[in-house]
């Protein structure tokens, strides 16, 4: 089988660093063929300057990475994760510079080109607020008729927010880009808070990631320990929620053994207090989840899969 060919779309960001890596760990299925960054756990210049140097850092040179805009579709950015992501977005460890320059264009036209080249075929993951994909729609309306599945670590279905009592990091960010996603394509998976905050990294998984011989999966290890810290105070242990890395393994693997209904996902954009709320139309949950007209996302509830052992064991190679 042919491996399916992504834009990755992230705001780099420890956990984003770790989806990189499982994506690069997954050579044999799945082909990264583009990659945008956008502002989010830091700015778009930071987080494509810290994704090229992992990329360098894994000798995965080659890679075409472009760099979103400096804001968000109707908002300045204001980096609040510092706390989450450090200074520089990857729990301040200092990787060396790569010698490779960032893409010509933007992101967005990035994505445009990949779409246009790859018709049909082209699969994106996005884990970081949906801006890019928002530009790349204005950009070429017939986007959703290029592209193939759409994974995005995003939004809380059941799950409280982690932003907000109801809105989750990503989507409350820029709740404009996501509402122009979301009314725009129908082919789209949504991992949320529901899956993510159930799935986590403990001590000993950050220690083998510590102790790796590889530089990179070592360089994860390093990062994890201020994202640790910030889980540490929020659940008591030192642990921390597989947010990104989940969303590039079901992008990966598929969603055998999830409970992932395609229902019709709303994003609250108004000021008021439910801004950035992904209101997923769970209502069939009483009679299996039956059809339903106008569905546009395959929302994942829960997994019968435990992912960070089968996380680990691709990180440790890469
Ligand atoms: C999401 O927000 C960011 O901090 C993480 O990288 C992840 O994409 C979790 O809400
Ligand atoms: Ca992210």
């Amino acid at each position: 089988m042919q491996p399916l060919k992504l834009f990755f779309d992230c705001d780099t960001g420890i956990d984003d660093a770790l989806a990189l890596g499982y994506l690069l760990a997954e050579k044999e299925k799945v082909e990264i063929v583009g990659i945008g960054s956008v502002c989010g756990n830091t700015d778009a210049a930071s987080g494509a300057r810290n994704t090229l140097n992992l990329l360098s850092l894994a000798g995965a040179e080659g890679i075409p990475v472009a760099q979103g805009n400096a804001g968000h579709l109707c908002a300045a950015f204001h980096n609040s994760s510092q706390h989450i992501h450090g200074e520089n977005g990857i729990g301040d460890v200092i990787l060396a510079d790569s010698p490779h320059p960032l893409a010509a264009g933007s992101a967005a036209e990035l994505l445009v080109d990949l779409a246009r080249k790859y018709p049909g075929e082209l699969q994106v993951l996005a884990t970081g607020p949906l801006t890019n994909l928002a530009c790349a729609l204005q950009l070429e309306p017939g986007l959703g008729q290029l592209l193939g599945q759409v994974t995005l670590m995003g939004g809380a279905a059941n799950a409280p927010g982690n932003r907000t009592p109801v809105a989750e990091a990503n989507i409350a960010e820029d709740p404009e880009a996501a509402g122009i996603v979301f009314s725009a394509l129908d082919n789209l998976v949504m991992v949320p808070l529901d899956v993510t905050m159930q799935q986590l990294f403990e001590e000993h998984h950050h220690r083998q990631l510590l102790n790796a011989e590889r530089p990179f999966a070592r360089a994860l290890g390093e990062m994890l320990t201020l994202y640790m810290g910030f889980y540490q105070q929020k659940l008591g242990r030192n642990v921390c929620a597989i947010h990104d890395p989940a969303a590039a393994f079901f992008a990966v693997q598929g969603l055998e053994g999830c409970v992932a209904p395609k229902v019709k996902v709303v994003i609250d954009d108004t000021r008021g207090p439910g801004r950035g709320q992904t209101i997923c139309d769970l209502r069939g949950q009483y009679s299996g989840f039956p059809p339903q007209e106008n569905a546009n996302c395959r929302v994942v509830l829960n997994t019968d899969k435990d992912l960070a052992p089968l996380l680990i064991e691709k990180l440790l190679n890469v």
